[in-house]
């Protein structure tokens, strides 16, 4: 597995902001978005295009555009809705599925309540959104998922990550093509699954608290 962690001053002022206990949901909603636009960037360098001629105003040349069948974007609710609409903004064409999971507080095992994804993935390229890479186990379940309906290769893209979940990925994945975008690979993970330093809960800091 392929791992890029992002080295950039300004994706690490955004993450700053982003981590501050202090920043509201508002602001945590605008910085989650600008990052996966700036993510954007390495997370597609391989996404597939064919050769495309057009003709300028002054001559003909060869380009390029997406090729088919288009991407698929998947974020892993509800945290992974954060970062929607910053991928979707660059590639409009790409389409965009959902797999909504849960970890249980206690044993950090993920569960799927929700799935709305193309029955037959076969060829497609897919990209996994969620912002936090905790111990894995989501990922790896996500991941499985897809590869399971035919995906073709995986880039998942999360705005932090531990030491202990990019490990659990990177074995589970074994040999399979995934790419592993991360903001930024942080310190560890605490003994409630956390990550440290973290930024809290993703999915309460963009959206509240559910009861
Ligand atoms: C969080 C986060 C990831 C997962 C990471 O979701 O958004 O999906 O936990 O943990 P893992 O790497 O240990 O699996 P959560 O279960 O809090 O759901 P939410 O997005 O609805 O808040």
């Amino acid at each position: 597995m392929r791992v890029l962690v992002a080295e950039h001053p300004l994706i690490t002022h955004k993450l700053t902001m982003l981590r501050d206990k202090n920043t509201p949901s508002s602001l945590f909603r605008t910085l989650a978005d600008e990052l996966m636009t700036l993510l954007a960037y390495e997370a597609t360098r391989d996404v597939k295009v064919v050769p495309h001629r057009i003709e300028t105003p002054v001559a003909w040349t060869d380009g390029v555009i997406l090729a088919e069948p288009r991407p698929l974007i998947v974020p892993i609710l509800r945290a992974g809705l954060g970062m929607l609409d910053g991928l979707l903004r660059l590639m409009p064409s790409a389409e965009a599925g959902f797999l909504g999971m849960v970890r249980d507080e206690k044993t950090l095992q993920p569960s799927v309540y929700a799935e709305r994804l193309p029955a037959n993935l076969t060829g497609r390229q897919c990209f996994v959104l969620d912002p936090m890479l905790a111990t894995g186990g989501s990922l790896i379940a996500a991941i499985d998922y897809l590869f399971d309906r035919g995906a073709t290769d995986i880039t998942a893209v999360c705005l932090l990550g531990a030491p202990e979940g990019v490990d659990a990925v990177t074995a589970a994945v074994d040999g399979r093509d995934v790419t592993l975008v991360l903001g930024a690979l942080d310190e560890r993970l605490n003994e409630h699954g956390f990550i440290v330093p973290g930024l809290g809960d993703a999915g309460d800091r963009l959206f509240g608290v559910v009861g």
